[in-house]
């Protein structure tokens, strides 16, 4: 058969066989049998040498005719498969829902202590901070209260396990009131040792009052766990000392700063009470409609008072100049109240069906 005859079959053949190619891989290996060096077409172009000079340019013609057509065909296919192999393998449902990330929120103890520390910004009040191990000197002695007193005991407080001092025998840790340890450390109980921190700091500083600054933190006790206690749980402490505060000034400001929180419909009352840093001393009721709720009338909130004057002495400032009221309350009593919560543990399981909720 001459040359020229053979150009037609052998393109149609190589064409049908680079599109069967079902990938690229294939593609490659079609391309090879047809018009790579070794390839059947390329062989047919190998013999043009072979033919007489009438022949020549009417072959050429031809083949170089069909080479261009495969080349074509080849590049072709090639960017279809490519296409193909990058379309993702599953069908793509774009009316399905989006995947949405979690998105983390504020423990409710947080919201809560935030929504209390907005009101005292408010008026004049800055956020102070202290240890949550403390010495007894700060926890108890500066805020006048006696050895003898009830908190004091290793029963009701944590205390830090401390080295005996050098030549006390033994050695390993000793209990506390023992005697082998000038200050003992502990968890601090409440926020009020920050009171004394706070104002020894300043005296140190050479500034002056006014303070007027609210703690919120952690405390400690020696209680168990049930649905009104906790070992730890968390207080907002407060401050304020001038010259010429009186218990309206704390009335004043007690009562703001709860119908913020609370409701304006919010009441409070003061009645007289006992705290060795304090005198007067007062706890503080309120009632608004969740108390009606609970079936009572009022609701213990805070402890408060006027500074006691053995408190300015210990920290340098002359009571017979300055004057200060404080108070201390729980921060998880007013969010069990707000939020409708009967188990105050539930603040610490961290249980996220619990915490979603806020
Ligand atoms: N520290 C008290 C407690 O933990 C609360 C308290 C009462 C704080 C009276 C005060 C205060 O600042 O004046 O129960």
């Amino acid at each position: 058969m001459p040359l020229l005859n053979e150009i037609e079959p052998l393109k149609q053949a190589a064409l049908a066989d680079l599109k069967a190619a079902p990938d690229l891989a294939a593609l490659e290996q079609a391309k090879g049998a047809w018009i790579g060096p070794n390839g059947q077409f390329t062989a047919l172009m190998k013999q043009l040498g072979t033919l007489s000079k009438e022949e020549k340019p009417a072959a050429g013609k031809a083949i170089n005719a069909a080479k261009t057509e495969l080349e074509t065909a080849l590049a072709e296919c090639r960017s279809e498969l490519e296409l193909a192999a990058a379309l993702p393998k599953e069908p793509t449902d774009f009316s399905a829902p989006g995947r949405r990330r979690a998105l983390g929120k504020l423990h409710p103890l947080t919201q809560v202590t935030e929504d209390i520390v907005r009101s005292f910004r408010k008026i004049g009040f800055v956020v102070a901070d202290g240890p949550e191990i403390e010495d007894e000197y700060h926890c108890f002695d500066a805020l006048n209260t006696p050895a003898d007193h009830p908190a004091r005991d290793t029963q009701d407080t944590f205390y830090l396990a401390m080295p005996s001092p050098a030549g006390a025998g033994e050695g390993g840790a000793a209990a506390p009131g023992e005697g082998c340890q000038e200050k003992p450390l502990l968890l601090r109980t409440h926020t009020s040792s920050v009171q004394i921190r706070v104002m020894e700091q300043m005296k140190k500083a050479g500034k002056e009052p006014p303070v007027r600054i609210i703690v919120p933190g952690r405390v400690y006790r020696r209680d168990n766990a049930d649905a009104t206690h906790n070992p730890t749980f968390q207080q907002i402490e407060g401050l304020y000392v001038d010259k010429n505060v009186t218990v309206g000034d704390l009335k004043g400001t007690v009562e703001f700063v709860f119908k913020e929180l609370l409701g304006e419909e919010t009441k409070i009352r003061f009645r007289p009470h006992y705290f060795s840093y304090t005198e007067p001393s007062f706890e503080i009721d309120f009632s608004n409609a969740l108390v009606k709720k609970l079936g009572k009338n009022w609701l213990e909130i805070a402890g408060c008072g006027m500074v006691h004057p053995a408190v300015f002495e210990n920290v340098g400032y002359n009571p017979e100049i300055w004057t200060g009221w404080a108070f201390g309350f729980g921060i998880e009593r007013i969010a069990m109240l707000r939020y409708g919560i009967n188990d105050i543990r539930l603040f610490y399981e961290n249980e996220l069906r619990f915490l979603k909720q806020f």
